[in-house]
């Protein structure tokens, strides 16, 4: 059996794998944005691991970082020691973070550091209850799972993701704004929440927003009551929105932030970044997970925050990616933020076929969309302009 057939065989059908198609194309190689088959064909990758890869495939620097911590021979210590590589990551992320977060948790995963913030809003405010928004995503175990709008993937888990979590009308343009913060402010009076859980863009979902109006008018209302926001930046952070944290185009001051994908830009590494009293009350040990802060994870952090702003690529995704997207998409229903862009194709069948001519034309590109009825481009913030004007012009030939 080849490594396909003996993947179908062993693998969970809840992965990904086969979804799009029964022969996915099998990479051996990966540089700059483009994978390669074990006969040289090369494939643009506009999926980029799932919106993690900001660098691109084999990044030069990112590869010398991951290598000097595996040299070391320590490949993990658990949780009970300091690091060297972990010490470094903390300085290099502090020095890019908002001022008024101090302190940072590691975790792995997204969904795990959607967890571990729900979990210390719930120790630090003594309240149980978490606002979440229509359209809003933020994983599958069962607590992000139950604070993730769709109830398609919470269908079957029931009633673990209800008891505590209410949602709200998510607004994504500012003219929604009066209403949906109306009805959070309706919420907000009727209980006590622990939190507010928001994405400043609703990416995965298709790119939607942000609305200022919204964000700051849900800002000033969690402050009023007494309940702590939690911004999700695990798709947008780290430059996929054209800002470090796609909150800052509306000047917020979350309480938590999440951050994954792009935070180490490869190796699965998330961590949540918070106000110094929040993150300092709860007691040693009471939460944490084995891989947490693993060297190679958090040394190829290091390696993408700095390279991010050596490369000046924050600003290349909102100055040269994000127009460019906009003008090769023009006259489509298109949505362009920085280094993201959603096409509505109508239906989720439409965006899958898409998807599969688009892999004939050796171009992966992601869906997206509340009921999957988008095609997603991702493109690494390095990418050369010809090459993504280029691969822009063959898709709308099949569009
Ligand atoms: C906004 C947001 N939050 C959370 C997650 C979950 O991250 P993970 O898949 O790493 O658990 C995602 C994944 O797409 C996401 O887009």
């Amino acid at each position: 059996m080849d490594a396909v057939e003996i993947t179908r065989r062993f693998e969970t059908t809840a992965a990904n794998t086969f979804k799009l198609s029964v022969h996915p194309p099998l990479f051996v190689k990966g540089e700059g944005a483009f994978l390669f088959t074990a006969d040289g064909t090369p494939y643009l990758d506009l999926v980029g691991g799932s919106a993690t890869s900001l660098l691109g495939h084999g990044h030069e620097g990112q590869k010398k970082a991951i290598s000097k911590a595996l040299d070391s021979g320590i490949l993990h210590t658990g949780t009970r020691l300091p690091s060297p590589f972990r010490a470094e990551f903390y300085e290099a992320l502090a020095k890019i973070l908002p001022a008024h977060l101090t302190r940072i948790h590691l975790a792995n995963s997204g969904a795990e550091a959607i967890e571990t913030a729900i979990k210390v809003a719930m120790k630090k405010t003594k309240r149980r209850r978490i606002i979440a928004f229509s359209g809003g995503y933020h994983g599958r175990t069962l607590g992000a799972l139950a604070i993730t709008h769709s109830e398609n993937l919470r269908h079957g888990y029931e009633p673990w993701s209800s008891p505590w979590v209410e949602f709200a009308p998510y607004a994504k343009i500012d003219h929604e704004a009066g209403i949906s913060l109306a009805k959070l402010e309706n919420r907000l009076k009727s209980k006590k929440f622990a939190a507010i859980v928001v994405e400043a863009i609703q990416g995965v979902s298709g790119v939607l927003g942000p609305s200022i109006k919204f964000l700051q008018g849900l800002e000033k209302l969690a402050k009023t009551y007494e309940t702590l926001v939690i911004l999700d930046e695990i798709w947008n952070g780290f430059g996929r929105s054209g800002e470090w944290f796609a909150f800052e185009k509306a000047d917020l001051e979350p309480d938590l932030v999440t951050m994954g994908k792009g935070l180490s830009a490869s190796l699965p590494l998330s961590a949540v970044a918070g106000r110094e009293e929040i993150l300092t009350s709860w007691t040693p040990g009471s939460h944490t997970s084995t891989f947490q802060g693993n060297p190679l994870s958090v040394a190829a952090a290091k390696a993408t925050v700095e390279t991010l702003v050596k490369e000046k690529l924050i600003v290349r995704a909102r100055e040269v990616i994000e127009p460019l997207m906009k003008s090769a998409l023009v006259g489509l229903k298109s949505r362009v933020i920085g280094a993201q862009a959603a096409i509505d194709m109508g239906s989720n069948s439409s965006s899958v076929e898409l998807q599969n001519k688009a892999m004939d034309l050796q171009i992966l590109v992601y869906g997206g969309g509340q009921n999957g009825d988008c095609v997603m481009l991702l493109p690494p913030l390095n990418i050369a302009e010809d090459v993504l004007e280029n691969a822009i012009l063959q898709l709308r030939k099949i569009m």
